[in-house]
């Protein structure tokens, strides 16, 4: 068996199917990009459509175009989440979704795409303010401006209004409170400005969880999809995790004390160790830190810790004489009664569970199952 990334395709179903009814009447736009946070676009896209996603998110014009033989015969329509380069529209325009969505946060980026859709059918936008991200966005208070220049720009229409929250997945940090009062009031100037945007929506999966007064018409729904909390703050029971990667050992051998095991020789048996490897490295996303920082894996159902640097096509794992060539080993996910997650690899690696997914390599297979 080759390393593999079983994608358990119920599980986002269930996932996408518990936040649409916690969401109501907003609609759930599915966010697949970075290759559906490294489970595979297309799959997830397909699952998340049919457990009532009703719009897919994108961070780049050739991820919209890897969407368009799925999104056009479901009629659903497609967002690309930020202004991109011309020269990246320009070469994927032919290619897009026939429900493209693009995102504007300037005067030129409209003006571009207005020149690209002419004489074709008019494009529709999401005008996306800049409530306290500072990432991309229109300043509040020129969000009108933009909105009156797109209206009078023959090949667009104004479809909708958005943002984007910073500390979302912090119950406690009161900015989220500031980032929405902001957002309401651009969409309050907007409307008296006699602006009209049908899809307003400001929560990511954060939002969509635990804050109410973000939901508007649609939430934009990533992490949580994919069976993950945003972060530790924020409770995931109910969510159930679609990633679980496989792999087996591909040789075992006894290290006396005092060798030390892979590159750099930062790692020691201090007695005789049996020392297992398994055939995936940071290549695939495993990083080369992953044992100083104490990332394990399972073998037999118990954790083993990751000893010595991560190479680029292997690992090795600190085992016992239990464990033989062939043996299963669980590098994300449950085997036996424990489970490797990805918030604990993310905790222990000081970094957070998207990174993890995202980082899982092209060579790891992704199998969808259920
Ligand atoms: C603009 C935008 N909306 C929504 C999302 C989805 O966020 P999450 O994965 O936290 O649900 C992202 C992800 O980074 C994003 O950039």
């Amino acid at each position: 068996m080759t390393t593999t990334a079983h994608i358990d395709t119920a599980a986002v179903a269930h996932n996408v199917a518990m936040i649409r009814d916690h969401v109501g009447d907003s609609l759930v736009c599915a966010v697949v990009k970075a290759d559906g946070y490294g489970h595979g676009a297309i799959g997830v896209a397909r699952v998340a459509i049919e457990a009532g996603a009703s719009w897919l998110a994108v961070a780049t014009a050739p991820e919209a175009v890897e969407l368009a033989s799925l999104a056009d015969p479901a009629g659903v329509a497609v967002l690309v989440l930020s202004e991109r380069p011309d020269s990246e529209l320009r070469a994927a325009w032919a290619g897009l979704p026939s429900r493209i969505r693009f995102v504007v946060a300037t005067e030129s980026g409209a003006r571009t795409l207005d020149s690209l859709a002419a004489p074709g059918p008019t494009v529709p936008v999401h005008i996306k303010v800049d409530t306290g991200m500072h990432r991309v966005g229109v300043d509040p208070v020129d969000a009108s401006t933009l909105a009156d220049l797109v209206e009078s720009l023959p090949s667009l229409q104004l479809e909708g209004l958005c943002s984007h929250l910073a500390v979302a997945d912090e119950p406690s940090n009161d900015f989220t409170a500031i980032q929405i009062r902001r957002f309401d009031r651009v969409l309050a100037d907007m409307v008296s400005a006699g602006h009209d945007p049908a899809i307003v929506h400001l929560a990511n999966s954060a939002g969509a969880l635990t804050l109410p007064a973000t939901h508007h018409d649609m939430v934009r729904l990533g992490i949580a999809m994919y069976g993950v909390a945003p972060s530790a703050m924020i409770d995931s029971s109910g969510l159930r995790p679609a990633m679980r990667i496989t792999s087996e050992v591909s040789a075992v051998r006894l290290v006396e004390a005092g060798e030390s095991v892979s590159y750099g020789r930062r790692w020691y048996a201090d007695r005789p160790t049996v020392v297992a490897t398994v055939p995936v490295g940071y290549a695939d996303g495993i990083r080369r830190d992953s044992g100083m920082a104490g990332v394990e894996m399972l073998v037999g159902g118990v954790r083993r810790p990751i000893i010595g640097a991560v190479t680029m096509d292997q690992t090795m794992l600190m085992v016992d004489d239990s464990v033989v060539v062939g043996d299963e080993v669980t590098v994300i996910g449950s085997q036996g009664s424990d489970e490797i997650s990805v918030a604990e690899i993310a905790e222990r690696l000081g970094t957070i569970p998207y990174e993890v997914l995202v980082s899982v390599g092209a060579r790891i297979g992704r199998r969808m199952v259920g």
